[in-house]
This record gives C-alpha cells, structure tokens and sequence, in this order.
C-alpha cells in the first residue's frame, strides 16, 4: 500500500480483554463505539468465549454492521472443562500471563500487528488494565497503550493504595478488626473499614503473594498513555480526582452501556452473554405489579453452598415479596468442589411468588417497570446496570472489589443496604422488606436522581460523552 492510501486509513486499535463476562462486556461496548468512529478493531477473547459468543449472543450480529471489526482468538490456558466460577476463576490469573500471554505474543509478530491490505498495523492497544503482558508488548513495540480498568474508580483506588495500607500495617487487619476505619486510603476515610477493602486484603500475611501482584499490576497502570474508567464524574469525580494525581490523563467514559443509546440509534443493546438468556423471565415480569419484584443475581462468577442457597430462599419467601432469581447451572459448590443441582425444594416452593432462570437478559429486566429491589453481588456492571435503571440494591459483595462497591452503595451513594459477611435468612428478610417496602421512597429517590445524572454523563453535551470524543479524538493523534 502506499504512503498516501495508508495516509486515509482510520486508526487500528486492539482490544484485549481478561477473559471474563464482566471485563469482556464493557470492552465489547467501547468497541462498538469504537466502530462508530469508523475506527477498525481487533479484539482479542479466548477461544472458549469466542464459541460462546457465536452460539448465545447477538454479537456476531452485531458487529456484521462494521466490516472494520474482526476477532482474534486466543487459548486461555485452561481446558474448556475447566470450571471458570469461584475459587477456580483465580487460576486464569495466572494461566493468562503465563499461556495467553506468549501465544498472543506471537500472534501479534505472525500476522505482523493485523496489517493487511485495507488496515494499517495495530495503532494503539486497549488493554485491560490487569493484562501487564499486553502492555509489556506495547512497550517493547513502540505501540501507545490506553489501559481500561473495568471495575469501578473507588476500587481501583484501594487496589492502588496498597502500598500504604501495608506501610500503615492497616493490612493485614490482624489486630485491627474488620471494622476498625481505614486511614490509608485517602478520600475514604471516615466511612471505609478493613472489611470493605477489595477482598484480597483478608490476608494474614504482610508478603502474600497475591496481594503484591494485584499491588504491582495496579501500580503499572501509570506507564499507559492513558487510562480509561466505565464511571461517571457525577458518580465518583471525587475519587477520580485521587487518581488523577498519579494518573492524569484519566477518562471516565461511562457507563458504557448507556453511550450506545445515545450514539448509535440502529440497535443499542449489545449482548455478550457466554450463557443463553432465558427471555421468559420477560413474560413473567409483565404480569407482575410495578415496581413489586425484587431481582436476584450474583453475576457470572460467584458460587454459593447449597446452604446459602436455602438461606437466600427463606429470606425470599419470608419477606413476602415476588422475586426473579438467576442460578447459574454452575453457581452451586459443595464442599467437595462439585457442582450441585438446584434443591427440589426450592424449585417447588418457589413457583408462587417466584420465578427461576439459569441466565437473565440482565438489562432489560433490570429495566422493567415490575422491579423494585436489586439483590446484587455488587459486580461493577451489575452496579452501574442498577444505577441507570433507577433500582435500589441489597449487596452480598463476594469477592475482590464488590466489598469496596457496596460500601459505597450503601455509605456513599445511599442507595441501598450492604450486607457483606453475612447469610442469614432473618437478615436477608429484613432487608429486603427494607428496600422494598419500608424505605422504598427514600433509596428509590437518591437512585432515580443518580439515574438522571448518568444519563445525562452519556448524553450530548455530558461528561462522559465529551471525554470518550477526547479519547477517541487521542487516539487518532497517534497517526498524525
Ligand atoms: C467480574 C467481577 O466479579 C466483578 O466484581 C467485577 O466488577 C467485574 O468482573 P461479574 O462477577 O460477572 O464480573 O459481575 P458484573 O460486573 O456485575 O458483570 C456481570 C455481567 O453479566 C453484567 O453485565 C450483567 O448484566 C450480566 N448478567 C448477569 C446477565 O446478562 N445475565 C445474568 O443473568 C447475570
């Protein structure tokens, strides 16, 4: 190709997302708006997820529309029966950089950065900011790097501020208490306590392993050209202030889900879903009263006993109210590791005021006017997804940086109740009942505002949709 006809080619930007539902859904959307932009894209996924994608998503669909987008596809080193939920998710923490990373390596030096006849070489990656291999790669290869960290600003900032929370000896909590307040993180102090901090931080040991990656992969972030958030500043400009003392060139896009409706009028709702969405839970919704179901669901990752199972069924059943309720097939462990069905019990019991499915069109139902409660792992998608749709939440938070997310659910935003490290069936009763009822018109006031404030960051005009032109307007700058 000629100089000139390079000349008029658009940027090429790759995508590479860690290899999970709540990472890969916020990449899939920037690339779509990428893909607005005329951009061309490469976005990398494991080959098991591409399978995925082409059998239960509207993906493949999706991006038929831009002949500018394509997959590559990459092994993520586990063996496709290798269960990719609770405590065996971890191990993609290190079959990625260890397998993943050098195949997709090569990959990038074969097939010389995606250049063809009608695109140029890669011109800038979009790596997850987890995936340091990615931007090892750009550096060596005088590639711009724009890390995206898919969780939310104020868990970022914990996991950043790692370094002092150990100076302070505020980690490990030995001694202190899970509930003793948090100094070393600034901008949280007052209302964060041990038990709040990204659940990496329960460690007993001052020179965990795990911890000090997560610390080391943080802290790498700051040698990208820039960093990207799915927030708002209305959300958490305070906190991405804290940020951008290290971080400067920090853009806060979000939620990114939302942009679409805003940019992209043919078809907004982008589905990744690496399970079959079960659209009857639709039809079922529609017969219920407004705003009288609450929605159960622990995002893609989380496992529960068949005991907390039952409690979170009382729980259910005793407060009264209607409830939607996600089991994934895989999100029952026994202690023996193995996956369990669901208790015939439940399944029985729940049909009155009840409805189960394995996998849920989130979005929508999130959407529905017959919804009232969100009880939430407290995911960073799941979150925001709560917030757009106006819908008070109950956190159970997991793991990693859910227990930093309902904390500020609950002290921050103030727009719904945390019940980490607890499983209780009186408990969850309560709260529900709370939300549902009792301070229903308080919390679904605060989030109805917090609602109108996001849309407003993604419409013409808003935070978020000027910073996403900047970066998109950045990323251009490096062909000039
Ligand atoms: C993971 C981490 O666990 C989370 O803490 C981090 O913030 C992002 O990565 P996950 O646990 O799957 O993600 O939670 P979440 O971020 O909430 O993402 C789940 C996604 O799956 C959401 O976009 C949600 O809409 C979707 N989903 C979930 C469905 O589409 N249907 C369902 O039935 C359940």
């Amino acid at each position: 190709m000629s100089s000139e006809e390079e000349a008029k080619l658009p940027p090429h930007v790759l995508i590479f997302p860690l290899p999970i539902q709540g990472h890969l859904n916020p990449m899939l959307n920037l690339a779509q708006l990428f893909c607005l932009s005329e951009f061309h894209v490469t976005f990398i996924v494991s080959d098991f997820i591409h399978r995925r994608l082409l059998n239960h998503t509207t993906v493949p669909e999706t991006f038929a529309r831009y002949p500018g987008f394509q997959f590559r596809t990459v092994s993520d080193g586990l063996s496709d029966d290798h269960p990719r939920a609770g405590q065996k998710a971890l191990d993609m923490f290190s079959s990625v950089p260890d397998v993943m990373g050098p195949l997709f390596k090569k990959m990038m030096i074969h097939e010389d950065f995606f250049a063809s006849a009608s695109r140029r070489r890669v011109t800038c990656i979009v790596a997850d900011g987890v995936l340091s291999f990615a931007g090892d790669f750009a550096e060596e290869n005088g590639i711009p790097l724009v890390y995206f960290r898919t969780s939310s600003g104020c868990s970022f900032w914990t996991y950043f501020c790692i370094t002092e929370l150990l100076q302070a000896h505020e980690i490990p909590f030995v001694g202190n208490g899970m509930d003793q307040l948090i100094k070393s993180v600034p901008g949280m102090e007052g209302f964060l306590r041990g038990r709040d901090l990204p659940s990496f931080c329960r460690v007993n040991n001052p020179n965990d392993l795990l911890l000090h990656n997560l610390n080391d992969v943080t802290r790498q972030t700051v040698r990208a050209h820039a960093t990207i958030l799915n927030t708002f500043e209305d959300l958490e400009g305070k906190i991405a202030s804290q940020i951008r003392k290290h971080i400067p060139r920090l853009y806060t896009i979000g939620p990114l889900h939302a942009h679409l409706k805003s940019r992209d009028t043919e078809k907004t709702i982008l589905s990744g879903s690496f399970w079959a969405e079960d659209r009857n839970c639709i039809n079922w919704l529609n017969g219920q009263p407004l705003k009288s179901v609450i929605y159960v669901s622990f995002g893609s990752i989380t496992v529960v006993t068949r005991e907390q199972l039952l409690e979170f069924w009382h729980g259910l059943v005793n407060s009264g109210q209607r409830f939607l309720w996600v089991i994934r097939p895989d999100s029952i462990m026994g202690k023996d590791g193995e996956n369990h069905n669901i208790p015939v019990e439940l399944t029985e019991g729940t049909k009155k005021r009840g409805y189960l499915v394995g996998w849920a069109p989130q979005a929508e139902v999130l959407n529905h006017q017959a919804i009232g409660g969100f009880l939430t792992h407290s995911g960073w998608n799941s979150t925001l997804e709560s917030i757009l749709a106006g819908v008070p939440m109950i956190c159970w938070p997991y793991c990693a940086d859910q227990m930093v997310n309902s904390r500020f659910v609950s002290e921050v935003w103030n727009i719904g109740l945390d019940m980490k490290d607890t499983c209780d069936k009186l408990i969850i009763e309560n709260a529900i009942k709370e939300v549902m009822e009792v301070r229903k018109n308080e919390f679904l006031e605060r989030v109805e505002d917090m609602a109108k404030l996001a849309k407003m960051a993604v419409g013409e005009g808003g935070s978020s949709y000027c910073n996403l032109d900047d970066l998109i307007e950045y990323i251009k700058s490096f062909i000039i």
